[in-house]
């Protein structure tokens, strides 16, 4: 997608993906990663998902990456704080309390400062772009992140019964991206079309939203 795509969107509050409520997969699943806190956690493509405010409460320091500074700022408001701003290249770094939150471009973030990461919390990163620029995610995740575990969040239905975002992957297609470099173990997986009234009134009839454990295969 064009960076101005999710820029207009934030702009205009069409954000039907945000969640108001933390994702259940991390209540049932985080235990299992074995990143105990403080451990640093990367959230790429963040936007201004709760789920970070429920790794921070947890005990984890939370680095985010995210194009929008609109979605940046309402998440520093829903935490009720006010960030120090540092600009760096083409970002602007907003950092308060445990959290540090890169405004601009994922594909420009400097590798060095992902060395410290301990886990990946990845919700809707990969539906929301379009195929060939999956692939450029997937590259950019397994040769720039540190051999950390992750969980992804993410969903699949018939492609042809909507133009995405969010795209369809079906776990073949996750696999294909992910599974040259990490073993993938499914988490859990459901049908959630009945709380997604939005894609189902664009079409949908089925939406299945899987969550995997990605590690490392040695
Ligand atoms: C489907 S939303 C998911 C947001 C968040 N993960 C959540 O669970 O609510 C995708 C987000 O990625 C952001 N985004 C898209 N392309 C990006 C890029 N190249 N770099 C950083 N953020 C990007 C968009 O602005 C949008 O907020």
């Amino acid at each position: 997608m064009e960076t101005s795509f999710w820029l207009e969107r934030w702009q205009n509050s069409n954000i039907g993906f945000h969640r108001e409520a933390y994702h259940p997969a991390l209540q049932a699943q985080w235990s299992n990663l074995g990143a105990e806190p403080p451990a640093c956690v990367f959230v790429p493509l963040c936007g201004k998902s709760l789920d970070m405010e429920w790794l921070a409460k947890r005990g984890h320091k939370v680095i985010g990456v995210e194009l929008s500074e609109v979605a940046v700022d309402a998440f520093m408001d829903s935490q009720n704080l006010t960030p120090a701003e540092e600009a760096h290249g083409e970002f602007i770094i907003k950092s308060a309390g445990p959290y540090e939150i890169w405004c601009g471009d994922l594909f420009a973030l400097p590798e060095e400062r992902l060395a410290s990461v301990s886990a990946i919390y990845d919700r809707a990163s990969l539906v929301a772009l379009p195929p060939p620029m999956q692939t450029q995610y997937a590259k950019w995740l397994k040769q720039k992140l540190p051999d950390v575990p992750a969980v992804i969040v993410s969903l699949g239905y018939d492609q042809t019964e909507m133009k995405g975002p969010p795209f369809s992957l079906p776990e073949a297609r996750v696999r294909e991206l992910l599974g040259d470099h990490y073993a993938l173990q499914i988490l859990s997986s459901n049908e959630v079309i009945e709380e997604n009234t939005a894609l189902k009134k664009r079409g949908l009839t089925k939406l299945r939203e899987t969550v995997y454990l990605a590690r490392r295969a040695s």
